[in-house]
């Protein structure tokens, strides 16, 4: 039987307004009650502090998981299959003398470095909720700033329609790479409405340092409204095209991950339920919310269209 279209998105608008109204007034405090608990070699004390202001607009106000939680549950296929692989194989990405690489239909192409990347921008911690496509969730205190300050940067002409990005490829060193799980290098994709919305965000650490390498070291996506694969990790090159780009797990299951993969709970895995989802780290589960809880920010980019078939 068909499954019938029960989200309705002015509905879940007010709720969310609600929701952030509230929560708003409780952040100043909740940052005070939540201090950094680095107690993981992960974020070990010799990894570099960084400058940040807090955002208060756009964060949540939930408990953030810990550092452990964060460092030692990750997905990262470059570093294996297992989720405690990419903490384990962690020095096998060669972060050092990083190059991230922006071009394409841009006025202004451009490479940066690590030290560009924390230095051009005014860094901002933001916490966001993270939900990965195996119904799991974190929520993580995100250093960084704005995709579409760097794509201000860059000058994209008008048929620049999609933003196209690509992971490292070192097969020399990286465990993953070795085999033919994905077809290397990882590869994501947002459309340019999409990666100019300001909750899309470029981390370059997490709890007050530089990202340990199983979170994506040196340099991040993060699309909070849209399941974790998304949030493509050390990304090397930023494209900017006119065509629907080529993401990883939409070419290798398109019946199961779509381009758009924004986190919803009325559209199911074709072999799970995205109903509910389980915050690492406590007991039981919890509702799955439309766009993992930020329609306000996203659901209008998305009017018109059937979240059913562009999923
Ligand atoms: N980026 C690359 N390059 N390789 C990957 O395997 N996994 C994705 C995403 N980014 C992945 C990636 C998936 S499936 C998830 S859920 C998130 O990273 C996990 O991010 P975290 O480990 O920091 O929680």
């Amino acid at each position: 039987m068909k499954k019938i279209n029960k989200y309705n998105l002015d509905k879940e608008n007010k709720v969310t307004d609600e929701n952030f109204f509230n929560n708003r007034r409780k952040i100043m405090a909740s940052a005070l009650a939540f201090p950094f608990l680095i107690n993981s070699n992960a974020h070990s004390s010799s990894q570099k502090k960084l400058s940040f202001n807090k955002d208060l607009d756009y964060s949540t106000n939930e408990k953030t998981n810990t550092i452990k939680q964060i460092t030692s549950y990750n997905n990262f296929y470059e570093l294996g299959t297992g989720k405690r692989d990419p903490m384990l194989n962690a020095s096998r990405l060669k972060s050092d003398d990083w190059n991230l690489t922006i071009d394409g239909l841009v006025e202004n192409p451009l490479t940066l470095d690590s030290e560009d990347l924390i230095k051009k921008f005014q860094l901002e911690e933001r916490i966001y909720r993270l939900r990965c496509v195996e119904a799991w969730s974190m929520v993580v205190p995100w250093i960084g700033f704005e995709l579409r300050s760097l794509i201000n940067l860059a000058k994209p002409f008008h048929n620049a329609k999609y933003v196209s990005f690509e992971s490292i490829l070192d097969s020399e060193n990286l465990p993953g790479q070795k085999r033919d799980i994905l077809n290397w290098p990882y590869r994501e994709g947002l459309r340019m409405d999409e990666a100019i919305n300001p909750l899309t965000m470029i981390a370059v650490g997490l709890y007050g340092k530089v990202l340990p390498n199983q979170n994506g070291s040196p340099v991040r996506l993060i699309v909070p409204w849209k399941y974790g694969f998304k949030s493509i990790k050390s990304i090397v090159k930023i494209s900017f095209v006119e065509e629907i780009p080529v993401c990883t797990w939409n070419e290798q299951a398109p019946n199961e991950y779509g381009f758009y993969s924004n986190v919803n709970p009325y559209v199911d895995h074709p072999r799970w339920s995205q109903k509910r989802e389980r915050r690492i780290g406590e007991f039981g589960k919890r509702d799955t919310l439309l766009f993992n809880g930020y329609s306000k920010f996203v659901s209008n980019l998305y009017t018109g269209m059937d979240l059913e078939k562009e999923f």
